[in-house]
């Protein structure tokens, strides 16, 4: 991709502001990875239903191409299946080169792969490979995808990233330690990023989506017998009110769906570190407060 170049800007063809998705968002193009169970492939049919492209990407291909033909069947969007590892350097740059090729650009980069630790033990128990996998795949993942999508949205002045969060991103569960640190290193990679972004029209934000009934879920012991599940939708309407431009403000912190309000989140402008990561004093004479 980098070889061929950029493609020329084109107008923004979203107009923030509005609070009809389908207006918003139609014509942009979004990539989710790991689109084709859970959350992911709930995106896929709810920015597709808002009218976006929605290119998909993960690593079983047969899944992958069966989720993206039954969305753009259901919603009559254009939609696009790339099997990749979003661990693999070279994978992912293909991936993102067939993308651009097929669809022209990325506006909005949801970075959803990711697995989550096999069995709940403490770290010590765990296979080095197996936990190091789990980590990799949020993080080398999520870094992958943003080093070879951003260049190209920072070129047009323009684009949001959406990396997923979870409660463990801000606490971490002792038998979840893999997950705790990728998901911890994730919010720290969209500061930098943010950081970084700053002075271009590109943002990037932390959305955790509460608890929703997936395979990932599914197989945790902790939520077995678990009902009070986060409506799928929920996750939805915020990142389609991130790539609609509505939450700006909130670039580089941390939304959950399901306890966030939509409108309540456009009337507030956040200042300083809230909502975002930070050591926490144990008093007023802390030296480090
Ligand atoms: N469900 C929840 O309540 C919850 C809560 C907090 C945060 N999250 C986060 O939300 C995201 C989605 O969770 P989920 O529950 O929908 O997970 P899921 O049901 O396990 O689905 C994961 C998806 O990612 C793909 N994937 C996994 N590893 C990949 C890799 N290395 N490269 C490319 N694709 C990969 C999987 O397909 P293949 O196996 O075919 O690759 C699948 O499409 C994750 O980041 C998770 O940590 C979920």
């Amino acid at each position: 991709m980098a070889e061929e170049g950029p493609p020329p800007p084109q107008p923004a063809r979203a107009q923030a502001g509005t609070r009809d998705g389908a207006t918003a968002l139609a014509g942009q193009v979004a990539l989710v990875t790991g689109a084709s169970t859970g959350i992911g492939r709930h995106l896929v049919e709810g920015l597709a239903g808002r009218g976006m492209a929605v290119a998909g990407l993960a690593r079983g291909g047969d899944r992958l191409t069966a989720t993206m033909a039954e969305v753009a069947e259901a919603t009559g969007a254009r939609t696009l299946g790339v099997a990749a590892d979003v661990t693999d350097r070279d994978a992912v740059a293909s991936a993102v080169e067939q993308v651009v090729a097929e669809l022209g650009q990325v506006d909005l980069l949801v970075n959803n792969a990711g697995l989550i630790d096999a069995a709940e033990e403490p770290l010590w128990e765990v296979d080095p490979d197996e936990w190091w996998e789990v980590v990799s795949s949020h993080i080398r993942g999520g870094f992958l995808l943003c080093r070879t999508v951003v260049p190209w949205m920072v070129l047009r002045n323009s684009g949001r990233i959406v990396d997923l969060a979870s409660g463990m991103s801000v606490r971490a569960r002792p038998e979840y330690s893999a997950y705790s640190v990728a998901k911890t290193g994730l919010m720290r990679m969209t500061e930098a990023l943010t950081g970084a972004l700053e002075g271009t029209g590109v943002r990037a934000f932390d959305v955790a989506p509460g608890v929703v009934d997936t395979p990932m879920t599914r197989s945790m012991p902790m939520w077995r017998g678990f009902e009070d599940w986060t409506p799928p939708e929920k996750v939805v309407e915020l990142i389609a009110a991130i790539a609609a431009g509505e939450l700006d403000a909130w670039s580089g912190r941390f939304l959950r769906a399901g306890a966030d309000d939509l409108q309540h989140l456009c009337a507030v402008t956040p200042t300083g570190a809230a909502r975002q990561l930070r050591l926490q004093p144990y008093g007023d004479d802390d030296p480090l407060a």
